[in-house]
């Protein structure tokens, strides 16, 4: 993605939050998202613990945000979601959220390339008293989407598109094969710090693979979309979201 120095704020990289705070052109994002947390947000050990876990592990600092967490969770409740999907699990920051907010009896399966990050995930989620409620799959997620989907699968109420952005569009497909109507599809890192419009870009496969999926979302005709642009301790970026309408 381009990165001129000065002008545009590297989302994705480990020090994103660092970088924010540098940046003479937005001192306040994170202050704001502070001042949200403090204000809204209940202390909250075991996603502390979470992050701190995830940290000592040397997972790179790219789950959510709080404020991030707390949406996607406010939108599967606001849904009323029982069978919660989720693609790169990390170190299952956004899964707990995400898990929390299941409707009694529900369940969440959550895809991860790499079983490291697996192990400290499954681990998170337990410390969280969740472990009965999420399933982590180790594996590449376009597979295990063949899979849920050959298997029969049924629908569900709340997918969270968050691996990796070259295949976004991929994801983007299974992911209706997996929904019905009134299923909610949520995609992160669907801005980069604006890279998405850069022309400069236009070679970087992640950015591709979000240009593609707009494409595709916008000629869909099962879903009502738009794309919402976020700040904050991870940087300028935003989540795509999706209703499935037929
Ligand atoms: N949802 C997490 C962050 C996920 S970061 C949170 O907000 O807390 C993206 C994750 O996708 C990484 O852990 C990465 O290992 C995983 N990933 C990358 N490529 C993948 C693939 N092909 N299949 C499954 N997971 C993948
Ligand atoms: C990256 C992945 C993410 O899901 C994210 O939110 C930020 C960065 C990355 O792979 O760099
Ligand atoms: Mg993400």
């Amino acid at each position: 993605m381009s990165n001129e120095p000065g002008s545009t704020l590297p989302a994705t990289t480990p020090t994103a939050r660092e970088a924010a705070t540098r940046h003479a052109e937005y001192p306040r994002w994170i202050e704001v998202e502070d001042y949200v947390t403090a204000s809204l947000h209940a202390d909250d050990p075991a996603l502390d613990e979470a992050v701190a876990a995830s940290d000592a592990a040397g997972l790179p600092p790219i789950a959510v945000s709080p404020t991030q967490g707390r949406f996607l969770s406010l939108l599967a409740r606001i849904q009323k979601s029982r069978r919660i999907l989720e693609l790169g699990t990390l170190g299952g920051y956004s899964t707990i959220w995400l898990a929390r907010a299941l409707e009694p009896g529900g369940r969440l399966i959550t895809l991860e390339l790499d079983p490291a990050r697996a192990a400290v995930a499954s681990a998170n989620i337990a410390r969280a008293g969740l472990a009965d409620l999420v399933d982590i799959r180790v594996g590449d997620a376009l597979s295990s989407l063949q899979q849920l989907v050959a298997a029969g699968e049924a629908p569900f109420d709340l997918i969270f598109i968050d691996a990796d952005k070259q295949r976004i569009p991929d994801y983007f497909t299974a992911a209706l094969s997996l929904s019905a109507r009134g299923s909610v599809i949520v995609v992160d890192n669907i801005v980069r710090d604006g890279a998405v419009i850069d022309s400069k870009a236009a070679s970087d496969p992640a950015i591709d693979g979000i240009r593609r999926f707009y494409e595709m979302a916008g000629a869909e005709p099962r879903v009502d979309a738009t794309a919402l642009q976020t700040v904050g301790s991870k940087g300028y970026d935003g989540f795509a979201v999706l209703l499935v309408t037929g």
